[in-house]
């Protein structure tokens, strides 16, 4: 056989399957370097879209889940715990052999109301919340103790000027709710990775608090692995700058970093913040791209995408885990935050679950680094 008609049969063989050859992952390509992960939704992991299930377990090597293991949704009551959801997403990753990380324990969004009040419908005393708070987290906990690498302990606890945010439990507990959380989470599972998570950690004052947040825990002896950086991120902000210098603060504080909810909004946004109570009226202007994406802006995206990347890869010192914040463009939150809605493209596969074409120049890049 002629040498052309032979290279001719083998690029036949190989060429579609080019992403899936050789282990071709990004989780394969950032071995050693970080995690790669990503958000599971429960139709994922309960396997209603099969394709997407097998996807997750093939592309990466972490997995969170996006909503389940929320205050609100495993302790909607305060003598009740659902767990069925939560037992479920831990045993899909370790049936995976992914890491699994919890998230959050301590929230002000997604939590339900009985946990600050008192039968007249009034807040409780600082002692009730607290034993509340300890009886929340030593329950989760302890029940995936040994099984959960890590854990969200608190997330969002600042606004993006440094100041507390005026939740209630900063209104009832003061500051001290963050570091009793860290206390009870690291009392129910000694070997648990703990986490403060936040978005907009790229903005000087909130990392600025969040660093020092970071010195005082240490300063008390108490344990704190890593900071989340949510990085739900635009087109122009935050810049590549700003990332580097949070990083590069974070660092300095003694802590692992983690880019905890990874996505880049395509679209116009009133709005450069992650906090879930936000929300704009619909308009067309805001949501231009429902049929296509130009390819202009296609490349804009591409290119931050990639700068992004090569800045975590920089700081893979200290970067233990990017994880996603979904599987693909259709399941991401962003369609209907902060619009409900619209047609976001903001994360590494397409509608149909391909990779973008950013991804194979995503692992190009990991494995030359
Ligand atoms: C989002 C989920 O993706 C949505 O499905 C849900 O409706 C709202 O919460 N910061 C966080 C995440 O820490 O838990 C949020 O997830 C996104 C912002």
């Amino acid at each position: 056989m002629k040498i052309k008609t032979i290279s001719a049969i083998i690029a036949i063989i190989i060429l579609p399957n080019i992403h899936t050859m050789a282990q071709n992952t990004l989780a394969d390509a950032t071995k050693g370097k970080f995690l790669f992960g990503v958000a599971v939704n429960m139709q994922q992991v309960n396997g209603v879209n099969p394709k997407e299930s097998e996807l997750i377990a093939k592309e990466f090597n972490a997995i969170v889940a996006e909503n389940c293991m929320k205050p609100q949704l495993i302790h909607p009551e305060e003598n009740r715990y659902e767990w069925a959801d939560a037992d479920k997403v831990v045993a899909f990753g370790e049936k995976n052999k992914q890491v699994v990380t919890g998230h959050c324990l301590i929230w002000h969004s997604q939590i339900a109301k009985w946990f600050f009040v008192d039968d007249s419908g009034k807040d409780v005393t600082p002692e009730v919340l607290k034993e509340r708070m300890r009886q929340h987290i030593y329950t989760i906990v302890g029940r995936y103790k040994g099984r959960i690498k890590g854990w969200d302990v608190v997330n969002e606890a600042f606004e993006d000027n440094g100041t507390y945010r005026n939740s209630k439990f900063y209104r009832i507990l003061g500051k001290d709710f963050i570091k009793y959380a860290f206390q009870f989470a690291h009392e129910a599972d000694p070997d648990a990775e703990l986490y403060y998570n936040d978005y907009n950690v790229e903005t000087p004052a909130k990392c600025e608090a969040i660093a020092e947040l970071v010195k005082e825990l240490k300063a008390a002896g108490v344990r704190i692995d890593a900071v989340g950086s949510q990085a739900h991120m635009q087109m122009d902000s935050p810049t590549l700058d700003a990332t580097e210098t949070s990083f590069k603060k974070l660092k300095a504080a003694g802590v692992k970093i983690l880019i905890t909810e990874w996505d880049i909004s395509i679209l116009p946004n009133p709005y450069s913040g992650a906090n879930i109570s936000v929300n704009f009226k619909y308009s067309p202007e805001m949501d231009p791209y429902r049929v296509a994406v130009p390819d202009s802006v296609q490349q804009k995206w591409n290119k931050r995408v990639l700068d992004m990347f090569g800045l975590f890869l920089k700081y893979s010192d200290v970067v233990d885990r990017v994880t996603v914040w979904g599987l693909n463009d259709a399941v991401s939150w962003l369609n209907n935050f902060p619009i409900r809605g619209r047609k976001d493209y903001p994360v590494l596969f397409d509608r149909n679950n391909q990779p973008k074409s950013v991804v194979d120049e995503m692992i190009k890049m990991a494995k030359k680094i």
